[in-house]
């Protein structure tokens, strides 16, 4: 049977995003003429004003935010047969947080923001491409440079705060799948079951 869904959204999600076993989540933004963008991103922070995630700027999602901060997030756990769909802002954290969130990252993504930095001023738009071998070089590179044990100035942290939260589960054979709507209210939150 599907587990009851109630009390607060947000400390739901992260027992779901705990028992799921991963924190990724397919993040969708849009662009200021609507056309849509998403990708997977790591979870690394789920509380009561949102779901926090690290990325570096600028970039497509931090450009579409910035246009635009209606975003969409959505977590799909496959063994439990569960899905969770935010709808809400993104906003972007102080870089006191930031930091925060880089000093916590494993070694290798710190790199990566790094060499991903000492690209970005090189690359041009709409595609962004990138030489053969040039991102290897970059990252050996970061690497080795001692600064790269601060953040760079690209490296910023996302917060979805979301104002409608659906949770979704797989029915079995003798009962249905279920969706349970959470909409903010005020300070609270109001749910309802959907149709799933
Ligand atoms: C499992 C997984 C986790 C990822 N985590 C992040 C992340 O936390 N932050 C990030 O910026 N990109 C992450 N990426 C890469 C993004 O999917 C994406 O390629 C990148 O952020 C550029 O996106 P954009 O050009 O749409 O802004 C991850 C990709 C995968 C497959």
């Amino acid at each position: 049977m599907p587990e009851e869904v109630s009390g607060d959204p947000l400390a739901l999600l992260a027992r779901w995003a705990e028992a799921g076993a991963h924190r990724t989540m397919t993040f969708a933004t849009a662009d200021a003429d609507g056309v849509p963008h998403a990708r997977t991103v790591l979870v690394t922070g789920i509380g009561a004003d949102g779901v926090r995630f690290h990325t570096s700027t600028p970039t497509t999602k931090t450009r579409d935010i910035a246009a635009n901060p209606h975003a969409s997030a959505v977590f799909h756990w496959r063994e439990q047969e569960r899905q969770a769909v935010l709808q809400g802002r993104a906003v972007e954290l102080d870089a006191a947080a930031s930091r925060a969130g880089y000093l916590a990252q494993p070694r290798r993504l710190q790199v990566l923001a790094w060499a991903i930095r000492s690209l970005l001023p090189h690359l041009r738009a709409p595609d962004y491409a990138v030489p053969p071998g040039v991102m290897e070089e970059a990252f050996a590179a970061a690497a080795a440079d001692p600064a790269s044990h601060e953040p760079p100035d690209t490296w910023t942290t996302i917060r979805l705060e979301p104002d409608r939260i659906d949770f979704w589960q797989g029915g079995t054979e003798t009962s249905p799948s279920t969706k349970t709507r959470f909409v903010r209210d005020g300070q609270g939150w109001r749910s309802f079951p959907v149709l799933p």
